[in-house]
């Protein structure tokens, strides 16, 4: 039996893998016909390809990919051109999904025209179909305001925003208490005043989520904000198990991968050190008429000099 309760026991790839891309009129009939939204995050091809076969709505190449496949200590050293050839490699690996990418810190904050100039570099360089930004201050909604207006979609982020952990006080829950909840509701509303065609809620209280769910028209999308939301985002790396530690409250687990993966490369090693590998099917053999031709060809070369 899976040790992972919800997993499926075998793999099956949606009957509509050979579906259509998804869209922004897709996805508002899905949400209108009250089918759940399914993102994940991806940050490299097989991801994308893991992602596609899965048949998921949405894909987010989440500046999280600073710290799960960059290795940085959390979002904010991640550049914008590292979070550019992400990007670009998730668009090679998949063609229905929705895809979404993060501005990462210090892309979009100076001015309207440097956010719509990063969100312009997602969209040509890296066929980004949308953007995300984080917060709901007034900069990050007139940020969010001038990239619609560019023409470029945009989904909201509330509530815990990884890129501003520590003015928040940490990575912990947000909108714990009614005067924070509201600025969130409102927050949530001016992001979807502007032209945001959804919007993240992440590690809110359900209850606040819920309050956000009824007041917007767009869907929201949750993570750790829980069941209300339109659809629900996790990180790849926390539900597959590639990292050490459990992750956040929220996080459901599908797979132990960085066990396997650790496993995969010990037993590797093992067999290269025991010269159990390569052995003779990984070999390539010649014609032995070409091998006598090499033995009297290095016999007839000059003796190797001293
Ligand atoms: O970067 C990311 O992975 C995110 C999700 C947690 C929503 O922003």
């Amino acid at each position: 039996m899976s040790t992972y309760p919800s997993a499926p026991k075998t793999i099956t790839i949606p009957s509509d893998a050979s579906r259509l891309p998804m869209t922004l009129p897709r996805l508002v009939d899905q949400y209108r016909r009250g089918e759940k939204l399914v993102m994940v995050t991806a940050y490299d091809y097989p991801s994308a390809r893991a992602a596609e076969a899965a048949g998921v709505d949405l894909v987010l190449v989440g500046d999280s990919g600073a710290m799960t496949v960059l290795g940085y200590d959390s979002t904010v050293p991640v550049s914008l051109d590292e979070m550019l050839m992400l990007a670009k490699a998730v668009r090679r690996g998949m063609e229905s999904p929705f895809m979404v990418a993060d501005l990462p810190f210090g892309s979009y904050e100076v001015s309207d025209q440097q956010a719509i100039e990063t969100a312009m570099r997602f969209a040509k360089e890296a066929g980004a179909d949308a953007v995300k930004l984080e917060g709901c201050g007034e900069m990050a909604v007139a940020r969010a305001k001038a990239i619609v207006q560019a023409g470029i979609p945009v989904m909201g982020h509330v509530g815990l925003t990884p890129q501003t952990a520590t003015a928040l006080g940490g990575y912990r829950a947000q909108a714990k208490d009614a005067s924070a909840a509201m600025a969130l509701v409102r927050g949530a509303e001016a992001l979807e005043a502007v032209g945001c065609f959804s919007v993240v809620l992440e590690a809110i209280p359900s209850v606040v989520a819920e309050a956000v769910v009824d007041r917007l028209e767009i869907p929201t999308i949750g993570i750790g904000a829980g069941p209300s939301t339109a659809g629900q985002v996790l990180v790849f790396h926390d539900l597959l198990g590639i990292r050490e530690g459990r992750g956040g409250k929220f996080v459901q687990r599908y797979a132990d991968l960085q066990d396997a993966m650790d496993q995969g490369v010990a037993a590797y090693a093992a067999d290269v050190r025991s010269k159990a590998y390569p052995a003779e099917q990984h070999e390539y053999a010649m014609d032995a008429a070409e091998v006598s031709a090499l033995q009297t060809a290095l016999e007839d070369l000059p003796a190797k000099p001293l």
